[in-house]
């Protein structure tokens, strides 16, 4: 009996492993011989790219490795992704060149590994760095270490590589103009400009100057062949998919090079709060004929002023009694200064009565960080921390209106936004600039006729119990469900950059763009079938992959109509 005894627990532990397919005991054939994956990249690597050569561990980081964990924890903002229970990359890529993405992209295709991008790891489903599929048969290609920011203040130019933060962004092109210019794009200083200006970027100044995308003039992209590519390399179809249509589908931005904006010396803003401490008499009236009142006006006060509202419950102690109250603050950024603003204030929104104290003039740089909620004159030097914003667990959900909330559906609001200490409303006006670009001029298709975009978050910290996981999410997901006679309808749009699974995904290994239109058209509209059929063309196979990737569409010349003598 004695010797045969481990057979069976050792036969079990093998299943056990060939089941989760442990990234440690991923085998493949590689040039005839059977090697490990981490040795094979590194021999690919270094075959590829000759900088590397001396020292290609420096590039590749496998479970096993020593700088495997920080590396991969080091952007991750959703700590509800960085658990252990997470499925992990089976490589994470830190190439510091353009060189060294080409080599990652056609490495990582070499050995069958599909590839995900990585800037600044802000992805609210984090797909740019983990897969909700059991096997880890993707690789980490993250570029945070590309971001050189250069400013060409004479031509109203800026070229920043993917892995700079939108605040090293501002702060480099104000330091390099002398304060006039700027550059529209989103309020999260550590976001990166790598998967922000994929997917859209709005911000204060969207009313004024369009999305970040829309200001986008030339990109170098490596594509799925490991391709460097600019503009003019990778032709109209390809640049017009990258301004919008979602990161982390149809290449690796290496470099954005983006048209600057002139901002004034002076640019004014405000911060003010509405408490409702008693529901259903006066006080709520009046409320809710302010909220009636800047929704009929936000979407189409004078471009250069943005008016923005958010709502949180605000917890009073009260002797012994602790109640939640609706809390809705105004913010706004003008570009102008404040005898300026408050004149067009009281012209087109008197009920929220301004007064000259709580208007603050600062330069455009400071009111990066005011919108930000560094409200104190803090040094403009903070932007650079690429830590700033804290990690937390957070779930968000996201709605456009096309006509404003009507009374009931305010009320309903007021009720809902108490029942969840950390729950929180934003909604931010557009029209203006973003609603005279076409809809089909880039791949953001929320444009005439969006007055406003409803942001339903809820963030937890850290150190609070995170078994309650289950109540946050159906707290924000019964917000999304209460609002819907409200909102936009058919499609119920939604926002790429405000990534949501609960929209549907992908199949792994059988991902069908049919499928893909239930969460696709959402985000797109008319345009992902466009997007789709840009992906057939420059990534057909899929390399870069993920649950919300766009799939291809490869529509026959006969099917299109198209005449073609191939
Ligand atoms: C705290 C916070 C505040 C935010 N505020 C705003 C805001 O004000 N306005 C707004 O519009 N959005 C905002 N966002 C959303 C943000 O714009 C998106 O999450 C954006 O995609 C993040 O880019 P990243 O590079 O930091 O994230 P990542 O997680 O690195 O990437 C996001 C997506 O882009 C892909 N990607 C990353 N880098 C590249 C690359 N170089 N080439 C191709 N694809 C790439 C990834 O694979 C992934 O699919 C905010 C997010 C957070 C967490
Ligand atoms: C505000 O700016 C306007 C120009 O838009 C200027 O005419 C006015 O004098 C300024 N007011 C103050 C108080 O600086
Ligand atoms: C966390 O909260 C749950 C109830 O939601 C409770 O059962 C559990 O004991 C709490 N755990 C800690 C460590 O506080
Ligand atoms: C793949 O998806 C298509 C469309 O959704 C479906 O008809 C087909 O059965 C699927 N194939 C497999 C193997 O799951």
């Amino acid at each position: 009996m004695e010797p045969s005894r481990p057979r069976l627990p050792l036969l079990l532990l093998l299943l056990h492993f060939s089941l989760l397919a442990s990234p440690c005991s991923a085998r493949w054939r590689d040039g005839g011989g059977v090697g490990d994956l981490r040795e094979s990249f590194l021999r690919c690597v270094a075959r590829r790219s000759p900088a590397t050569a001396g020292d290609p561990s420096r590039l590749v980081h496998a479970p096993g490795d020593a700088s495997y964990p920080s590396l991969l924890d080091s952007t991750i903002q959703n700590l509800r992704f960085a658990s252990p229970r997470t499925p992990r990359p089976a490589l994470v890529l830190t190439p510091v060149t353009a060189d060294e993405v080409r080599a990652c992209v056609v490495c990582c295709r070499a050995h069958g590994l599909t590839v995900r991008a990585r800037s600044g790891g802000h992805d609210y489903e984090g797909l740019s760095y983990r897969s909700l599929g059991r096997s880890p048969r993707f690789a980490v290609v993250d570029v945070a270490a590309l971001r050189a920011v250069r400013v060409d203040a004479a031509r109203g130019v800026a070229r920043a590589e993917a892995g700079a933060t939108l605040g090293e962004l501002y702060y480099t092109v104000a330091e390099g103009s002398g304060g006039r210019l700027g550059f529209p794009a989103g309020i999260c200083p550590t976001v990166c400009v790598g998967g922000h200006l994929s997917g859209g970027g709005f911000g204060p100044m969207m009313r004024k100057y369009g999305l970040a995308a829309d200001n986008v003039v030339d990109a170098e992209v490596v594509d799925a062949e490991g391709r460097l590519l600019d503009r003019a390399a990778m032709g109209e179809g390809l640049f017009w998919a990258i301004r919008g249509g979602g990161g982390g589908s149809v290449g690796i931005v290496v470099s954005w090079t983006v048209n600057l904006v002139p901002v004034p010396a002076v640019v004014s803003a405000f911060t003010v709060h509405r408490l409702l401490l008693r529901r259903g008499g006066h006080d709520e009236q009046s409320l809710l004929r302010l909220l009636t009142k800047w929704q009929a006006v936000a979407h189409a006060l004078p471009d250069n002023l943005f008016v923005k509202m958010s709502m949180e419950a605000k917890t009073i102690n009260d002797g012994d009694d602790s109640t939640r109250h609706p809390l809705v603050t105004f913010k706004s950024l003008f570009l102008g200064n404040c005898s300026d603003m408050i004149t067009q204030i009281d012209h087109h929104l008197p009920e929220l009565g301004i007064k000259p104290t709580d208007c603050r003039e600062m330069n455009w740089l400071q009111s990066m960080l005011y919108s930000y909620g560094y409200t104190n004159g803090q040094p403009a030097e903070v932007l650079l921390d690429r830590t700033l914003q804290p990690k937390d667990y957070y779930k968000i959900k996201l709605d456009y209106l096309t006509s404003p909330i009507p009374t009931p559906g305010l009320i309903e609001l007021l009720t809902k936004i108490v029942e969840d200490e950390d729950g929180s409303i934003d909604i931010d006006p557009q029209g203006g600039e973003m609603s005279r670009i076409p809809e089909s001029g880039t791949p953001y298709a929320h444009r005439s006729g969006y007055l406003y975009n409803l942001q339903y978050f809820v963030k937890w910290g850290g150190d609070k119990n995170v078994s309650y996981e289950d109540d946050h999410l159906s707290w924000v997901r019964g917000l999304h469900e209460l609002m819907t006679p409200y909102v936009s309808k058919n499609p119920r749009a939604a926002y790429i950059n405000y990534r949501d699974l609960d929209l549907g995904q992908n199949v792994e290994g059988n991902t069908s763009y049919e499928e893909a239109r239930v969460w696709g058209e959402k985000y797109f509209r008319g345009n992902f079938r466009r997007l789709a059929m840009v992906k057939g063309e420059v990534d057909p196979d899929q390399l870069f992959w993920s649950e919300q990737s766009i799939p291809p569409l490869v529509v026959s010349t006969r099917d299109a109509g198209l005449v073609s003598d191939s």
